[in-house]
């Protein structure tokens, strides 16, 4: 056991959204690096399975319900983490809704429910991490999860897209505010992913987006949870304020599948 197999020891995480997907790969390899995590899902069977899953292979994780759109539930989530694992160092602002709408019928309640859940859940939890981070005075990390279609216009992504493009800025921001506590605030913008939920939503998942993307792929949740860890990581330590896009290279063509 040492930093470099263990570089997260002692750090104590939370993370929104990871019943599964990305931010269950990025607990479950938090945990597995020696961080103590809260794994947060809206569905809190979901949530006290995956970290049933993430405890099964030798990590240290609670699961936690509750839906990241509630201000309230966002602060309880980092005073839990806090005062079961004893400190907080790292927030990952996961959950999001993926939502696609036709802008001329795009409805107001799915809009402002996305806001809620992508905008203010991650907003409102690192508010409330960094004042957590502030007074333990010890620094830390916060990461938001962007994407591609905060790069590149996507049909149907008008609101969605709107809402990635504004956590970067975020980040940009809260690096100016928060860089004196030594907390620095970064985002990942991960490309075309495979998860449960993407796969649901298209079979050809892989096939379709391997056909437009350079690398001949999507992403997988480990190649996004590994850029993740290392935003999260001291080797980190003087990025603060920037966005990471992981996409096989797809922004550099950005062709969608004839099906997506
Ligand atoms: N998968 C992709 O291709 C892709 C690409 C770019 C960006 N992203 C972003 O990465 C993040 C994770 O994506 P994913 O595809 O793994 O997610 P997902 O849609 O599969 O959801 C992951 C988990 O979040 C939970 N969740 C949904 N709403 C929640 C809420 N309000 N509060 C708490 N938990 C909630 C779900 O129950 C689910 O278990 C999201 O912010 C997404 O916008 C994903």
């Amino acid at each position: 056991m040492n930093a470099d197999t263990l570089p997260f020891q002692d750090r104590s995480a939370v993370v929104t959204g990871a019943g599964e997907g990305i931010g269950f790969e990025i607990a479950r390899r938090l945990a597995l690096q020696g961080a103590s995590v809260l794994l947060n899902d809206v569905r809190e069977a979901r949530a006290a399975e995956a970290a049933a899953s993430i405890r099964h292979e030798g990590g240290t994780c609670i699961g936690t319900g509750g839906d990241v759109g509630d201000v309230d539930v966002v602060q309880g989530l980092v005073d839990e983490a806090a005062s079961t694992f004893g400190r907080l160092d790292l927030a990952v602002a996961n959950a999001g809704l993926s939502l696609w709408s036709d802008f001329f019928t795009f409805d107001p309640g799915d809009f402002n429910r996305l806001l809620a859940v992508n905008l203010g859940g991650s907003f409102f939890l690192a508010q409330a991490a960094a004042r957590h981070m502030r007074d333990q005075a010890s620094g830390g990390k916060i990461l938001f999860l962007s994407s591609v279609t905060g790069h590149r216009a996507v049909d149907q992504g008008s609101a969605y897209g709107m809402t990635k493009r504004a956590l970067e800025m975020l980040a940009r921001s809260l690096s100016v505010e928060l860089a004196p506590h030594g907390i620095g605030v970064n985002a990942v913008a991960p490309g075309a992913t495979v998860t449960p939920r993407t796969l649901d939503e298209n079979p050809n998942y892989v096939e379709d987006w391997s056909a437009v993307t350079p690398t001949q792929r999507p992403a997988y949740p480990a190649d996004i949870a590994q850029a993740a860890l290392f935003l999260l990581s001291p080797a980190a330590n003087h990025i603060t304020g920037q966005t990471l896009l992981i996409d096989g290279g797809w922004t550099s063509v950005s062709p969608s599948p004839p099906n997506s």
